[in-house]
């Protein structure tokens, strides 16, 4: 309620860049205090042990995980997990630094619930990343979603290599790696999702997971997909996907459509270029989780990503739970956070426990496993 009646009235007074800006400096201030950590924990965490899944060997204890994007340079993780998450997702980082798009950046679209970003893939870059990273204990399960360096420049072969060199810097560290192989970042705006360039750099990504595995424990390797990827494409990456042995998917990304939208044409067409997320996200998100199950025989375990805690309309945990129901085995959130506040897990969790009883269901893992 004090977020809902007074703090995001506040915030979405300021500039939104501002606000993120804020966040992330009172975040990494947050992290860095065990008796700050202590306090939001007290306040937020609700446990379950019923919540509990197993996926990829890795132990969560809840199925909400913080989406890539929000810690983009590994400054938040102790607060992330006082805050309730059971995973969280650090990135996207890419092997060199980059500066990302001029401002402005964000856009929030509150009559539709979402919000449009064109951050371009800022990163600090691998070697800054990793040394903040490197001796901090998870405490949650932590992905490292890498993407190839924005710089245009840097394609080809080269844009392989790049890609390459990030996953070799971030395997010994991560709990899990995702690839985020949908963001524009080709002179001639190909993204990985290619099968020409996804082929090639799958070939190689299987050589240096066999070094890897060699020294360090098998760490899972999950896509993260676009929501506006075409059948015959989708078809082709998940073919690819079982050839190179990935070992799940995040669904998705950011939409580039902005079809159906509350918000004033003249405010959209000063940002034509962005990532939409947000309730206008969900249903397609919710279309290609349906699919990529369907479509893979439930082999995969999916990481459903969109819309989250975004309809005032509806308990976030039912949204959740729709998405459990459609094939996924674990659930993000990021725009949801905006709309909601912090608050957003501890609803989530104890709405889940309620929608279990509901079903008479004893564990959450038992219903994952019978679908
Ligand atoms: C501001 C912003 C930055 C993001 N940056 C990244 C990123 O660096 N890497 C990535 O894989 N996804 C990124 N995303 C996408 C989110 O991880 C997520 O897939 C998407 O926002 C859909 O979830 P939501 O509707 O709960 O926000 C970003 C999203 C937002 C809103």
């Amino acid at each position: 309620m004090l977020y809902h009646n007074l703090l995001r009235p506040l915030l979405f007074g300021l500039d939104p860049e501002f606000v993120h800006k804020q966040t992330i400096r009172i975040g990494h201030t947050l992290s860095q205090s065990s008796l700050a950590c202590r306090l939001l924990r007290q306040i937020y965490q609700a446990q379950f042990e019923a919540l509990s899944v197993k996926v990829w060997g890795l132990d969560f204890k809840n199925p909400l995980g913080l989406a890539a994007g929000f810690d983009k340079q590994g400054q938040l993780h102790e607060v992330i997990a006082a805050l309730g998450f059971g995973h969280m997702e650090v990135g996207s980082i890419s092997l060199r630094p980059w500066p990302g798009n001029p401002s402005p950046t964000l856009l929030r679209l509150p009559r539709d619930r979402g919000l449009i970003n064109r951050l371009g893939l800022n990163s600090e870059g691998a070697e800054i990343v990793y040394r903040r990273l490197r001796d901090l204990p998870f405490q949650i399960p932590t992905g490292i979603n890498l993407v190839k360096t924005a710089d245009p420049e840097i394609a080809g072969d080269q844009a392989i290599q790049d890609f390459l060199e990030d996953f070799h810097r971030f395997y010994p560290l991560a709990d899990f790696l995702t690839l985020n192989l949908s963001c524009p970042n080709t002179v001639e705006g190909k993204t990985f999702e290619d099968p020409e360039l996804l082929e090639p750099f799958l070939k190689g990504l299987k050589e240096r997971r066999a070094q890897l595995e060699g020294l360090h424990k098998r760490k899972a390797v999950l896509m993260k997909l676009s929501p506006d990827l075409g059948d015959s494409a989708l078809d082709s990456l998940l073919r690819l996907a079982e050839d190179y042995a990935i070992d799940g998917f995040v669904i998705g990304n950011t939409t580039a459509r902005r079809e159906d939208l509350k918000t004033q044409p003249a405010l959209l067409e000063n940002f034509p270029v962005g990532g939409l997320s947000g309730r206008p996200l969900k249903k397609y998100t919710q279309q290609m989780t349906e699919k990529v199950f369907a479509r893979t025989g439930g082999r995969f375990p999916i990481i459903a990503c969109g819309g989250v805690g975004c309809d005032p309309e509806k308990h976030p945990a039912q949204e959740v739970w729709e998405y459990l129901k459609l094939g996924a085995t674990l659930v993000q959130v990021f725009t949801g956070l905006i709309y909601r506040g912090p608050v957003l897990v501890k609803m989530i969790n104890r709405g889940l426990m309620r929608i279990l009883r509901e079903n008479g269901v004893s564990r959450l893992a038992d219903f994952l496993g019978t679908r």
